[in-house]
């Protein structure tokens, strides 16, 4: 991916400063998702490192990470497992509870979804506070899927989420601020 395209994608992100609230820039990625070149170039981007990885499936999480995951798995020609929010999913299911700013969350999956050992790839369209990539990274390790990496369009480095996301794998983030 050349500097060109990552500036194609940065210039398609839209910052609203104080959103959700005062102080916070909120990176919103539908001008991306808008344009069909800006989308093209992001999910080839995200992809790209991948394309030899032989995955057996894309996990997305939901629900943002739905978006840029689906895209993804079908330009790598792998499947889907969508990483749910609390009781959208039948049973029977695993799940994961996390801590937001305020409250709990929680992220389940199929218990069939994935074979033990297949070859995972996490996406979620941003990495803020690495709460929920962390989440969805214990929630694979519960069904022994072997997570070969993380994919993020956007990371809020000051919050330090990278920190959290635990062993070796590597995780890429297109833009970062
Ligand atoms: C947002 C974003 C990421 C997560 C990042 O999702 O889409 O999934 O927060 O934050 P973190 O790194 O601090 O965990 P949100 O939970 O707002 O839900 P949505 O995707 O359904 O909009
Ligand atoms: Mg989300």
């Amino acid at each position: 991916t050349t500097e060109a395209c990552l500036h194609e994608i940065e210039s398609r992100v839209r910052a609203i400063a104080d959103y959700p609230r005062p102080g916070v820039v909120f990176r919103d990625l539908s001008p991306l998702l808008a344009d069909p070149q800006g989308l093209a170039l992001c999910i080839d981007a995200l992809a790209e490192p991948w394309r030899h990885a032989r995955l057996d499936a894309v996990c997305g999480i939901e629900s943002r990470g739905f978006i840029f995951g689906a895209a993804i798995a079908h330009e790598l020609g792998c499947g889907f497992v969508p990483l749910r929010k609390a009781g959208k999913l039948p049973p029977p299911t695993y799940g994961v509870d996390y801590e937001l700013e305020y409250g709990i969350a929680r992220l389940e999956i199929a218990k069939q979804a994935l074979p033990v050992g297949a070859r995972v790839l996490v996406v979620d369209d941003v990495l803020a506070t690495g709460g929920t990539l962390e989440a969805a990274r214990s929630l694979l390790e519960q069904v022994q899927a072997d997570v070969v990496g993380g994919a993020v369009v956007v990371e809020i480095e000051p919050l330090a989420g990278r920190a959290r996301w635990q062993g070796t794998s590597p995780l890429r983030a297109l833009v970062r601020y």
